[in-house]
């Protein structure tokens, strides 16, 4: 392995991680009030009805595709008597397709936001950077799967191997540095995402307002008729 493999495979996932778990905090202490997505809703709102939910609903189910595939060890389907073909055809087909809407999704907040002059002008240099790189890590991840059409590649038995690797401290860098390319180019810009994401409006992932689905309902009462009025 040379010394750029294990810049990349080996050392690259650590820093990312870390500027991104410091980096989320920091911003927390600092910048509470712009901890937020800083929304464009009162700028236009029709196309962002379209956009957002078809951008955001794609990608839990890309999400959860990648937890499947990263995070489920091939021998563990296997032992399911879940044939590699069949896990392959049923992640092509939902992961596709889910990519897909995603990226369409995306297309029409990217469209909404150079093309409708106040969303334009509320568009900061961080959206900037971030806003194509995210398109980039998605296309990209879409070549990949794209790619396993003619080129069949077990990914998890290279990429998931690797990433598996480095919550063990111990990181498989040939296991990522045998990927083909465009696995390569999608994790990379992955990591250099993940490494921007405290810094742009992609915090407000973390501060979605889950709580909100649990709190205790509030009771409303109406004055017992004639008091205190
Ligand atoms: C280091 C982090 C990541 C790794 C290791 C990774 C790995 C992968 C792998 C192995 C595939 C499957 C390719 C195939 O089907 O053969 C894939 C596809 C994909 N990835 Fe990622 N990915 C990462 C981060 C991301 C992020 C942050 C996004 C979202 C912006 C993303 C979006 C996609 C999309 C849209 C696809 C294609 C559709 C699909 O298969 O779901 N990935 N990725």
């Amino acid at each position: 392995m040379t010394h750029l493999h294990i810049a990349l495979w080996g050392v690259l996932p650590y820093l990312s991680l870390t500027v991104l778990i410091a980096g989320t905090a920091w911003r927390y202490r600092y910048d509470r009030f712009g901890f937020t997505t800083r929304s464009s809703q009162l700028y236009e709102s029709r196309l962002l009805r379209v956009g957002g939910p078809l951008f955001h609903y794609a990608l839990f189910l890309v999400i959860g595709g990648h937890v499947m595939g990263l995070l489920v060890p091939e021998w563990i389907t296997e032992r399911l008597r879940v044939s590699e073909t069949a896990y392959h055809t049923v992640a092509l087909a939902m992961g596709g397709t889910a990519g897909l809407a995603a990226a369409g999704g995306l297309g029409v907040l990217l469209w909404r936001r150079v093309r409708v002059p106040a969303v334009r002008r509320a568009t900061s240099r961080s959206d900037r950077l971030v806003l194509p790189l995210l398109t980039a890590v998605l296309l990209a991840g879409l070549t990949a799967t794209a790619s396993s059409v003619t080129n069949p590649y077990d990914y998890r038995l290279g990429v998931s191997v690797w990433f598996r690797s480095l919550f063990e401290l111990d990181p498989d860098v040939p296991a990522m540095a045998h990927a083909p390319l465009e696995y390569q180019v999608h994790a990379l810009l992955a990591m250099v995402l993940f490494a921007l994401w405290p810094f742009s409006r992609l915090v407000h992932a973390f501060a979605a307002p889950v709580g909100y689905l649990f709190r205790p309902y509030i009771v409303y009462r109406s004055r017992a008729r004639g008091a205190g009025m």
